[in-house]
């Protein structure tokens, strides 16, 4: 048993002591940001391991999932055309197995002048239902003159922005202001739900409560790269701040 799953539980196992009683997850109905697409990046490493998280949203009640596999120049150079092949064989399989279950391809785009330069040269990028998922780094703030001007050019180009995983940025939890500011700008905020889970500690878990608590938050994504991230979903039902966020979440709308 991994280590999450030794916090977590399973979705199978045993029940682990609820702060409240359980959220219905299907109230989210479609997952958006996940790593489901096999063998293209850190995520998924095959299709049987693509089918596995598939199988556990839909058993969680999702009806759909809008997948976004990293890209990342140097690191994980996928295209549009690199994208297609391995999600459409993975789209074949669940109109199989679940063919109720809608897919479909996005990406998770990381902030640099790369990404700013494909926006203004108008190269296609993937964004279903006119979103664009980005991602800052971890470990250090994004030029501030690049997050602007990035910010303008997709809004300019009728795009909406979507800012992953806005808890997972240690040196802005101090920094209120900085999403207030994102939020009004007309910025999508996304929350992990293994976050609100704790599965990445208790800061993070505190600052993805307070995003929601303070009304800016519109997504929950499993940002699934294997079955933990959907265990940690499945945890994360019994959290005050889910079922918070289930008033006010998109989530149903973007698929
Ligand atoms: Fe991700």
């Amino acid at each position: 048993m991994g280590l999450w799953s030794q916090i977590f539980g399973s979705r199978k196992g045993k029940e682990t002591a609820p702060d409240r009683e359980a959220l219905d997850l299907s109230a989210f109905a479609v997952d958006y940001h996940s790593h489901l697409v096999p063998g293209v990046d850190d995520g998924a490493p095959d299709l049987e391991a693509s089918l596995e998280m598939i199988d556990a949203l839909v058993s969680l009640g999702y009806r759909g999932a809008v997948t976004t596999p990293h890209v990342m120049a140097g690191m994980y150079p996928n295209t549009p055309e690199t994208l297609r092949p391995p999600f459409e064989s993975l789209q074949r399989a669940v109109a199989v197995r679940h063919p109720h279950f809608k897919l479909a391809l996005g990406a998770e785009y990381f902030l640099d002048a790369s990404l700013l330069d494909a926006v203004q040269n108008d190269r296609e990028l993937l964004t279903p239902g006119g979103r664009l998922l980005f991602e800052l780094a971890f470990a250090a703030p994004p030029d501030a003159g690049l997050l602007q001007e990035f910010l303008f050019e997709v809004q300019v180009k009728g795009l909406k922005p979507v800012m992953a995983h806005i808890e997972r940025y240690p040196y802005w939890h101090n920094a209120l202001d900085q999403f207030e500011e994102l939020y009004e700008q007309g910025v999508i905020l996304q929350v992990n739900a293994a976050s609100l889970a704790g599965a990445y500690g208790p800061e993070i878990q505190k600052a993805a409560e307070t995003f929601i608590d303070k009304g800016w938050v519109r997504i929950l994504g499993t940002d699934a790269h294997g079955i933990r991230h959907i265990d940690a979903l499945h945890a994360s039902r019994f959290r005050p701040a889910v079922h918070q966020l289930a008033e006010v979440a998109v989530n149903a709308s973007l698929l």
